[in-house]
């Protein structure tokens, strides 16, 4: 099927590479000429596993290609998905002008019938706003149908996701879109969901907001298990043997952090307030979320002692594993209250230094764990890359001013870290 996808960010590209994967044949395009440049001569510009080798396999087999017209990406294409940015206002509310904008020029430019996709992240009732844009432009007076598909990826393992999901939710209004929707996804074997619009639209948002749930309780019930000397751990284990709780997403660490949770969560209170709904849980969540990064930070303090003139060194700036995205990164807010003490910061990340060295200032940059513990006082551990997992202990111990490490994902057992001749804390055990 001729499909266009516009927008060329994780998931207009992600979507766009794994839709020619599958056999369609995907025309994506951007208004960032320089971005669609980058990719016409075959290269990604952000980092996601896997996707630079897709995305090279499928240009070269024709089934991928890039545009920077929206006319000529939508010109033969029957079903076009909409995956443009939607970032937080001040208020927390999505900003849609880049939806809208867009669903301006495919209304000027269609000349046939299609079939126009949500797939960015957006609010209840998105849809209905869409459906009028394409209406008020329809300058052809063209047959259109409006739907919503929401993604699941996550950064880092975003191929996967899409080509192995939980489910597929199809937010249709006529049989006909819902028919050439199963067609696209035909080849993933995957349970699909049929629903109107807006309860596609609320599935994407309450699906993140529950995910951060699971995080903000766990983070709650660690700081518990700290203070009456259990081990959130085993407390995690024990909850997640159950079927009903299941163990993902009940990780304790410094907070969730990227350009998903914290804008969706915001969005989603927004929304309700809007609805007339006061949505306290999610608010509580949040606002636990924001304290973890404190108890993390008091805990190098306590480390420490005082932090004025102590070299810090930072394990990790992505705000998770496998990507190079520093976007709402714990990270970035450590390190910023950490020199606001006086505190020198020294960091590496196997994938962010380049994107964390455009926000951050005076932070050094080394190049693998063991330059940056060199006179470090102490190591705190903010991502948990499986490269840190296999550190070389007493080396780097041997470079360090101090044997402390402050290990905000706890990736090492306390016992072994002691044992090394560490002075370790962790988070609730
Ligand atoms: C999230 C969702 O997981 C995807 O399903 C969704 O499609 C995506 O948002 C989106 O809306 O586009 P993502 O933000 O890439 O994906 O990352 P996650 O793997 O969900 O992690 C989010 C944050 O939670 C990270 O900072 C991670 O470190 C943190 N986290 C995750 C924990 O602190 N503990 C956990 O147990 C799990």
């Amino acid at each position: 099927m001729n499909i266009c996808v516009i927008g060329a960010g994780p998931v207009g590209l992600v979507t766009s590479a794994c839709l020619a994967s599958i056999g369609h044949k995907i025309i994506c395009t951007d208004d960032d000429r320089e971005k669609i440049n980058l990719l016409m001569s075959g290269k990604v510009p952000f980092y996601e596993p896997g996707l630079q080798e897709l995305v090279t396999k499928e240009m070269g087999e024709k089934k991928l290609d890039f545009t920077d017209s929206l006319e000529v990406a939508i010109k033969n294409s029957l079903v076009v998905f909409v995956a443009v940015g939607t970032p937080t206002q001040p208020e927390g509310d999505a900003d849609l002008s880049f939806v809208e904008n867009v669903c301006c020029g495919i209304a000027g430019a269609m000349k046939e019938y299609k079939v126009i996709v949500e797939k960015s992240t957006v609010p209840v009732k998105t849809g209905e706003r869409i459906s009028h844009t394409l209406e008020t432009n329809n300058v052809n007076r063209v047959d259109f149908d409006v739907a919503s598909n929401p993604e699941f990826l996550r950064e880092g393992n975003a191929i996967s996701d899409f080509m192995h999901p939980d489910r597929i939710v199809l937010g249709v209004a006529s049989k006909r879109a819902e028919d050439i929707l199963k067609e696209v996804y035909a080849p993933i074997n995957a349970p699909i969901l049929v629903t109107d619009i807006k309860s596609a639209e609320l599935i994407k948002h309450a699906s993140n907001s529950f995910l951060a749930l699971k995080i903000s309780y766990i983070n709650a019930v660690s700081v518990i298990c700290e203070l009456v000397g259990a081990d959130v751990e085993k407390v995690a284990e024990g909850l997640g043997l159950d079927k009903r709780i299941v163990k993902d997403f009940l990780n304790p660490g410094v907070g969730y952090g990227g350009s998903c949770f914290p804008k969706d969560i915001s969005a989603f209170i927004r929304m309700a307030d809007d609805a007339g709904y006061d949505f306290e849980l999610l608010k509580t969540a949040s606002a636990i979320n924001q304290r973890q990064r404190a108890f993390f930070i008091k805990k190098i303090k306590d480390a420490l002692w005082t932090l004025k003139g102590k070299t810090v060194g930072v394990l990790g700036l992505s705000f998770k594993p496998n990507t190079d995205d520093i976007r709402e990164a714990p990270s970035i807010y450590i390190i910023r209250e950490l020199q606001s003490e006086g505190v020198k910061i020294r960091s590496y990340d196997p994938a962010a230094m380049e994107n964390a060295g455009k926000v951050l200032e005076d932070v050094t940059f080394c190049n693998d764990p063991y330059e940056l513990s060199s006179g470090c006082d102490a190591l705190a551990i903010v991502t948990e890359w499986e490269e840190f997992r296999k550190l070389d202990l007493q080396r780097l111990k041997a470079l360090m001013k101090a044997p402390v490490i402050i290990d905000g994902r706890n990736i090492f057992e306390p016992s072994e870290l002691k044992k090394a001749g560490f002075r370790y804390s962790s988070i609730g055990r």
